[in-house]
């Protein structure tokens, strides 16, 4: 999963990025096949043109710490 542990929404229709498929720091939409890159959110392969918001991930002492972005998701048409 790209952030936290709740699904994050592709930028270009309401399809769950958590239900696509990750591919060294890639992870590519379900639906129409969009890809970004984990590491930034990144726009890699339409169609969506949005990046994704990216949560900072580190690991200290065997722990996975996340510290969740402070921007505003970019949210497809319709999603609020
Ligand atoms: S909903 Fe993700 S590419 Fe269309």
């Amino acid at each position: 999963m790209p952030a936290g542990g709740s699904a994050v929404i592709c930028t270009h229709q309401n399809a769950a990025l958590s239900d696509g498929w990750v591919d060294d720091c890639v992870v590519e939409c379900p639906l129409h096949m969009s890809r970004f890159d984990l590491r930034t959110g990144a726009v890699d392969a339409p169609p969506a043109e949005l990046p994704v918001r990216v949560h900072l991930a580190e690991v200290v002492g065997g722990e996975v710490w996340v510290t969740l972005s402070e921007q505003a998701p970019n949210l497809p048409p319709g999603v609020r």
